[in-house]
């Protein structure tokens, strides 16, 4: 993405000064670029312009309230995957019919909540769960909206952590348990069994794992077909994976090319649940240099105000953003250990990275932070939430202010 530059100096974002908003706003700040998520989210759109299909996008990645209702002007629906991801979707305004609710380990509470909205599709992750929804469908006398997530058993060669669709991952039911439970499900009153799901993980930038799903599910609806069921939509989920190190990003044709003609040969709806590629590289994360220290035998370390509460992603995944200076100086690198404030050695932002001259004071860009940046911040340390900012035609609007020290401790008595 090309929407954050240098210009005179410094780095902009949709031709907004970093330096003018970090003034006002202070650090750490979550800056976002409405022109990156608008271009992504066309780019995707137009790749599948040739079949029908909806883009629900997946709120866990980022669900802002501002950023959500700027994708639903785009056209976006929405997948939800709590009771609170539901709620954050209505109160942007997407419709209950744009939601589809995923995830494993719903609550009561949350399908009674799904099945009363009478969501697009409650994604079904187990034999329990299917005989659930139809306890609480029949008990209000609807008809409950679901399809079946399978797990394909398919190694999508990505991190451990955020692979969910082989055997011995907690998601979905076995594919080919599959058939006999769609039978069972085609049996139940209070279920309409409109589709089927699979999701193999995120951040997947090979296309082959993908089309293997697809084809696995299609195979699956022509089962769901002899058995009598009259589906509308499959659901390939989310897994688009970004570009973080500067190497070129998968591309969005390549994926509709690898997807879409497998659905459409079913004669079904395509639904995606992209999360990362929409706001991924539409984010940075701004913080400031708290400290810089260096003595013998041991490493260089940049200190910032910011860290492992605000991005988590190098701690858990040992994950790489790319950083630089907000406001670069000339003259030679230097190699540091990039660490954040918080009690743990786990709290490194970046390994050996270089930088030009730098001071405390200085502000430091962590990009392709859009994305499980703020959606998984905590408050560890006590720390406060950052806040976050919204550019968009022109303009920049703070669409969360920082915490405050009265907000952290509210629920305390
Ligand atoms: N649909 C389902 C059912 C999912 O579980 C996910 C992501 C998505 C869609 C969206 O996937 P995406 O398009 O964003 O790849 N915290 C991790 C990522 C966890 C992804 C969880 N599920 C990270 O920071 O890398």
């Amino acid at each position: 993405m090309t929407e954050f530059t240098y210009r005179d100096g410094s780095l902009r974002c949709d031709d907004i000064s970093i330096p003018d908003i970090v003034r006002e706003v202070g650090t750490p700040v979550y800056v976002y670029s409405g022109s990156a998520i608008r271009g992504a989210f066309a780019a995707l759109d137009a790749a599948l312009a040739g079949s029908r299909h909806t883009l629900h996008y997946a709120l866990k990645a980022n669900s802002t309230l501002a950023i959500l209702r700027l994708l639903r002007r785009l056209g976006a629906h929405a997948d939800a995957n709590s009771g609170g991801e539901i709620e954050v979707a209505r109160r942007a305004g997407f419709d209950p019919a744009e939601i589809v609710f995923t995830g494993v380990g719903k609550t009561r509470d949350e399908l009674e909540l799904a099945v009363a909205l009478g969501v697009k599709a409650i994604n079904i992750e187990s034999d329990g769960e299917a005989r659930r929804i139809d306890d609480l469908a029949r008990a209000r006398g609807v008809r409950a909206r679901v399809a079946l997530r399978v797990n394909p058993d398919i190694d999508p060669n990505t991190h451990a952590h955020i692979s969910t669709g082989q055997r011995f991952n907690k998601f979905g039911v076995p594919i080919e348990h599959a058939p006999l439970l769609l039978r069972e499900m085609a049996r139940r009153p209070g279920l309409d069994v409109v589709g089927l799901h699979v999701h193999l993980g995120s951040q997947i930038v090979e296309m082959e794992p993908l089309a293997r799903a697809a084809q696995a599910l299609a195979g699956l609806a022509r089962e769901a077909r002899d058995i009598g069921l009259t589906l509308r939509h499959l659901d390939l989920g989310g897994g688009l994976g970004i570009s973080y190190d500067g190497a070129p990003a998968p591309d969005p044709a390549r994926y509709a090319a690898a997807i879409a003609p497998i659905v459409e040969a079913t004669g079904l709806d395509l639904l995606l649940e992209p999360g990362r590629c929409l706001v991924g590289p539409a984010g940075i994360l701004v913080g400031r240099i708290a400290d810089v220290k260096c003595y013998p035998g041991s490493p260089r370390f940049m200190v910032l105000d910011t860290g492992m509460t605000e991005l988590v992603r190098p701690a858990l995944y040992g994950a790489y953003h790319r950083m630089e200076a907000v406001t670069p100086r000339a003259g030679d690198q230097q190699v540091y250990e990039v660490v954040g404030p918080l009690c743990e050695t786990s709290d490194t932002l970046g390994h050996e990275r270089r930088f030009g001259p730098v001071e405390v004071g200085d502000e430091i860009a962590i990009f392709d932070a859009g994305a499980y940046g703020i959606a998984m911040a905590s408050n560890y340390n006590r720390r406060r939430m950052p806040a976050e900012v919204l550019v968009d035609q022109g303009r920049w609007e703070i669409i969360r202010r920082r915490q405050s020290y009265d907000d952290l401790m509210r629920l305390e008595s």
